[in-house]
């Protein structure tokens, strides 16, 4: 059985788990908080622990619950005055008994003391905030979940922060991947797969022949784990994943995010590649870069940028990249921030290899909104 995570003080890493949920949650809340169309926001923390760790530091629930409030609480003062629009929903599990008691105890405390200081008059948070003691399996075949997941009026921010990795199956991750208006993010200990995965007790869950672990770089293991879901989904989907890896000891752990809308990956990348300036891909240098503090560190022109730059030139000069909506995208999806195709445009056009059919721009933010232009080769 796995140790208990909040009976003891959070680790380093799982501090810096927590810090990427929160942050990707302050970077997604307010962006379907504003969308007119959307009627109800739910958040989900569908292995939600007790909320604290033995030092009281806070945990997903309640920094999900902190963040929704946002500073000095202007999030829920935006609510109040537009009476309540959008709705906004807690759905809170833990599966052990013991556990789920302490959770609603942490969360209703964390509510209460929300409270005293809060110029509303009424808590919009706690009349929507839901705690279940269930299965993770039975909730996620529900079909009150799957109705809700189908809504195209709901928001929905799910965090799956699993022990190991049995829950995630292939198709628990497409039935979120096909869910409209969906991110999600989880856990997953990426170096028990790779150490067991002859073992029935992860083929079981894996298919093996799709994974690819290269013996000599143990590192990437988590890298692999996030190919293996990113090919589950149809090349013909627009769809957006990106892994971030944590070392812990010899032991490689790891995140992986999904979105159907660029603008979530474009926030989740924000959030990655400030935590890692190299590679916005983990805590452990994950492609040997010169590191900050050394001689020839140059954060501006690492391995990994240099990697997807020289893809994109690549892809450009054989016309499978023809115009920059194309170009922004596959930054996106190679885990880059879309700044990078812009910058590798610029280069192009100095050396004179490419030129510009229709207006240039350089937005390399909120790409969906971004004109289009054409590229042509020289
Ligand atoms: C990694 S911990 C979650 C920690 C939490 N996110 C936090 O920040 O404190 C995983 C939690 O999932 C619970 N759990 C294990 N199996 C479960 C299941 N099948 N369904 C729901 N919860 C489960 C465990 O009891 C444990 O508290």
């Amino acid at each position: 059985m796995a140790k208990d995570i909040n009976s003891d003080v959070f680790p380093e890493e799982t501090k810096l788990k927590l810090s990427i949920f929160r942050e990707c949650f302050k970077e997604w809340f307010p962006v379907f908080l504003n969308n007119g169309h959307i009627e109800k926001i739910f958040i989900y923390d569908l292995f939600a622990g007790s909320g604290k760790d033995s030092e009281g530091t806070s945990g997903s629930p309640l920094i999900l619950l902190q963040e929704t409030k946002g500073e000095n609480g202007k999030y829920c003062e935006q609510v109040y005055k537009n009476n309540n629009k959008p709705t906004i929903l807690f759905g809170f599990n833990e599966k052990v008994k013991k556990k789920f008691f302490l959770l609603k105890e942490n969360v209703e405390n964390e509510l209460k003391s929300c409270e005293k200081t809060c110029p509303l008059g009424k808590c919009i948070l706690s009349e929507n905030c839901y705690i279940d003691n269930k299965d993770f399996k039975e909730l996620i075949q529900s079909q009150s979940f799957l109705n809700i997941l189908q809504n195209r009026k709901f928001g929905k921010f799910i965090l799956l922060d699993q022990y190991g990795f049995k829950h995630i199956t292939d198709n628990v991750f497409l039935k979120l991947v096909y869910s409209p208006f969906t991110d999600f993010i989880f856990f997953i200990s990426s170096s028990f797969i790779r150490r067991f995965k002859d073992e029935p007790a992860v083929n079981a869950y894996f298919k093996k022949e799709n994974i690819k672990f290269d013996e000599e770089k143990p590192n990437e293991c988590h890298r692999e784990i996030a190919k293996y879901f990113k090919a589950l989904i149809p090349k013909e989907k627009e769809y957006y994943v990106h892994n971030f890896t944590i070392k812990k000891g010899a032991n490689y752990y790891g995140l992986i995010f999904g979105t159907n809308h660029s603008l979530g990956m474009e926030k989740f990348l924000t959030v990655c590649w400030k935590q890692d300036p190299l590679a916005g891909e983990s805590n452990c240098n994950i492609d040997n870069d010169f590191e900050e503090g050394t001689l020839f560190f140059n954060p501006t022109n690492t391995n990994k940028i240099q990697m997807v730059k020289n893809k994109i030139k690549e892809k450009i000069k054989n016309g499978i990249i023809r115009d920059n909506l194309t170009g922004l995208r596959y930054a996106l999806s190679e885990g880059c921030r879309p700044k990078l195709f812009v910058e590798v445009v610029d280069e192009l056009l100095k050396m004179k290899k490419i030129t510009i059919v229709g207006k240039i721009n350089r937005t390399a933010s909120s790409v969906h909104k971004a004109k289009k232009y054409e590229i042509s080769v020289l």
